[in-house]
């Protein structure tokens, strides 16, 4: 998501602002920049990468005036470059924008603006349309001329606006994306979250939905949609810093745990259309394309690769279409059977994996085609992939990744299912009963949040434990494999996963009194095959917590806890079974004191072979 930060008063804006979109930095951005209105007219600087990087442009090119606005881009339309970052200007440089959110109408208006008005644009953005439009509707008024250009715009979206003419101000507007003023002595304050802020101010308004601010060292005005003035409660910030940037939650990674509804929701509402049908960004994966492949590969890393697991399934299940699936270090060292008939999956959080960068690149090089499943936006994957699926999971800050995890599948499964539209592989019945199981899934992820309690509970029982085991059939495994990763990378315990079918080939060897087994038992059709693997175990003296559907008192019957989920297809238990799991690990760490967000030894992106 992208930062804004906005300060209009007695002081040089540039230190202010530099230090709110600091403050910011863990919404995770790719490039930033700052506009300050003063006697120098209106002076922009913008920077691609850090926001250290901005601060050296400024030192070099130092800009003068006490209102300014600026900005930290988390690419959405167009990649991350000097052009696409903000703020963006109308074509007199009069007036400069920040903003947050997507403008749905955009190309529309930027059509118009160039047809019947000559504009000619800069960059890909559709902030440059908001900056645009301003500037025409401008007749000395900034506050006229921002309510006159938001009334075309469609979109969700906050909007930060100065203008050289009037530099004793900011209008900013907010639809959908959050936007807060603060109040200082003497000045104000604009940003998109509280952080930004709380160096100097804890007392604000929130602005809400289709409401105008006009903010000056002395007043802050609120308008609604009408233009009426309306007058707004100022709240008090008792939160320190540390804690605003991470929502409240005590890390990144429990605060991603719990966006997994939104973002899968994100995920999902740009792919299926009112029609019932899925669109795929796009991506020309038609009956055509699909009859000149012979082979699909996916090919990741961690838990990406576990995602990738899943992905198998989907695809062979539902378009009947056989899948390979390979560990991004290990693919090309396998001279692997790759060539143009090869559809060529890889999944990436970053897509900055370098493992995962080399194997697409020889995937590339024998001919296949290549399309990625990516979180970060114009990433490395992202560029050199033919098609790309973008998780839209927001910015993923933890080195333990959820809800990365999460949306991946989500992509696995709409491909899988728009695949099968494609091959007549599913009769019509079955399709829309996918499709509505997977609508479902962000409603049942917050149902199983809403059960935290009752994992914490269980943590607290056996985060004393060293060794810990995950077993699991079918899909189940592939979730086994991905909670034992959760575990081990930040609480340290051993936690080891296998397909519980193959227990009697040897790993058993290692169950006696006392040892701990999770066993994944979502699938219903694999009941029996499950309970027969608990049975194995129990009867060397292990405990076991199993993790099942809401209702299935059977297995329960058979383990000394249980671990609950919401009844759902066995196709998409998956994406429901992991987050108990993600918890258990989370509360367990927390537990053993463990440096959950910066794990020891580990990085968030692993850009070394
Ligand atoms: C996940 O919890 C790990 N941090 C790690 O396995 C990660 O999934 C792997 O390094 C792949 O990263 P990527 O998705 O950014 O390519």
């Amino acid at each position: 998501m992208c930062g804004i930060a906005g300060y209009v008063g007695d002081e040089q804006a540039r230190g202010i602002i530099i230090d709110g979109l600091k403050r910011l930095e863990y919404r995770g951005y790719d490039s930033a920049g700052i506009a300050v209105a003063g006697g120098g007219g209106l002076q922009i600087r913008k920077a691609v990468g850090r926001i250290d990087n901005l601060e050296k442009l400024i030192a070099e090119e130092p800009v003068k005036g006490s209102t300014g606005i600026g900005h930290t881009r988390w690419a959405t339309h167009g990649e991350p470059t000097w052009a696409n970052a903000h703020p963006h200007t109308d074509q007199e440089g009069g007036i400069a924008v920040v903003h947050n959110g997507i403008i749905e109408n955009y190309a529309e208006i930027r059509a118009w603006l160039k047809e019947e008005h000559g504009v000619e644009f800069r960059s890909e953005t559709d902030t440059e349309v908001i900056a645009q439009l301003i500037g025409l509707m401008y007749k000395g008024d900034l506050l006229e001329a921002v309510f006159e250009a938001v009334s075309k715009l469609r979109g969700a979206y906050a909007i930060g606006a100065v203008c050289a003419g009037e530099p004793d101000r900011i209008v900013a507007v907010r639809n959908d994306a959050p936007l807060i003023v603060g109040l200082g002595e003497n000045c104000n304050f604009l940003a998109s979250d509280i952080p930004a802020m709380l160096k100097y101010c804890r007392s604000i308004y929130f602005i809400e939905n289709s409401e105008t601010v006009l903010i000056t060292k002395d007043d802050v005005t609120i308008f609604n949609a009408k233009r009426e003035e309306v007058k707004r409660d100022i709240y008090h910030v008792t939160m320190d810093a540390d804690a605003a940037e991470k929502g409240g939650h005590d890390h990144f990674m429990i605060k991603e745990i719990y966006e997994q509804p939104q973002g899968i929701m994100k995920t999902i509402e740009r792919r299926m259309d009112g029609g019932g049908r899925i669109k795929l960004d796009g991506i020309k994966l038609g009956k055509g394309e699909l009859g000149a492949i012979d082979r699909v590969y996916i090919v990741a890393c961690g838990t990406a690769y576990h995602a990738g697991l899943v992905g198998k399934y989907a695809i062979e299940r539902f378009a009947g279409i056989p899948v390979e699936v390979d560990i991004a270090s290990e693919f090309r060292y396998r001279s692997p059977f790759v060539n143009k008939k090869t559809l060529f999956i890889c999944i990436s959080q970053s897509g900055e994996t370098l493992d995962t960068l080399m194997a697409l690149r020889e995937a590339k090089k024998r001919g296949a085609r290549v399309l990625s499943i990516v979180n970060v936006v114009g990433s490395s994957v992202a560029r050199e992939s033919d098609d790309v699926f973008y998780t839209w999971a927001g910015p993923e800050i933890a080195v333990a990744s959820t809800k990365a995890f999460t949306t991946q599948m989500m992509c696995l499964y709409l491909l899988a299912l728009y695949m099968a539209g494609e091959t007549g592989a599913l009769d019509s019945g079955r399709f829309q009963s996918l499709m509505d199981e997977l609508k479902q899934v962000p409603e049942k992820i917050s149902e199983i949040l809403a059960r935290e309690d009752e994992i914490e509970k269980i943590a607290k029982r056996i985060y004393k434990k060293e060794n810990i085991f995950f077993i699991g059939r079918g899909l189940d495994a592939s979730v086994a494999f991905e909670g034992a990763l959760k575990l081990k990378e930040i609480s340290y315990i051993h936690a080891f996963a296998i397909a519980a079918g193959e227990l009697k080939h040897g790993t058993i060897a290692l169950i006696d009194m006392d040892t701990l087994v999770i066993a994944l038992a979502s699938q219903d059709a694999l009941n029996e095959k499950i309970i027969s693997n608990i049975k194995e175990v129990k009867a060397r003296g292990a405990e076991v917590i199993s993790l099942v559907k809401d209702g299935n008192a059977k297995i329960a019957g058979e383990s000394d806890d249980t671990i609950y989920i919401p009844a759902c297809m066995d196709e998409v238990a998956p994406i429901m079974a992991i987050v108990p799991l993600q918890l258990l690990a989370y509360h367990i760490a927390k537990l053993r004191g463990c440096d959950i967000d910066k794990p020891k030894n580990l990085a968030k992106s692993v850009t070394v072979e």
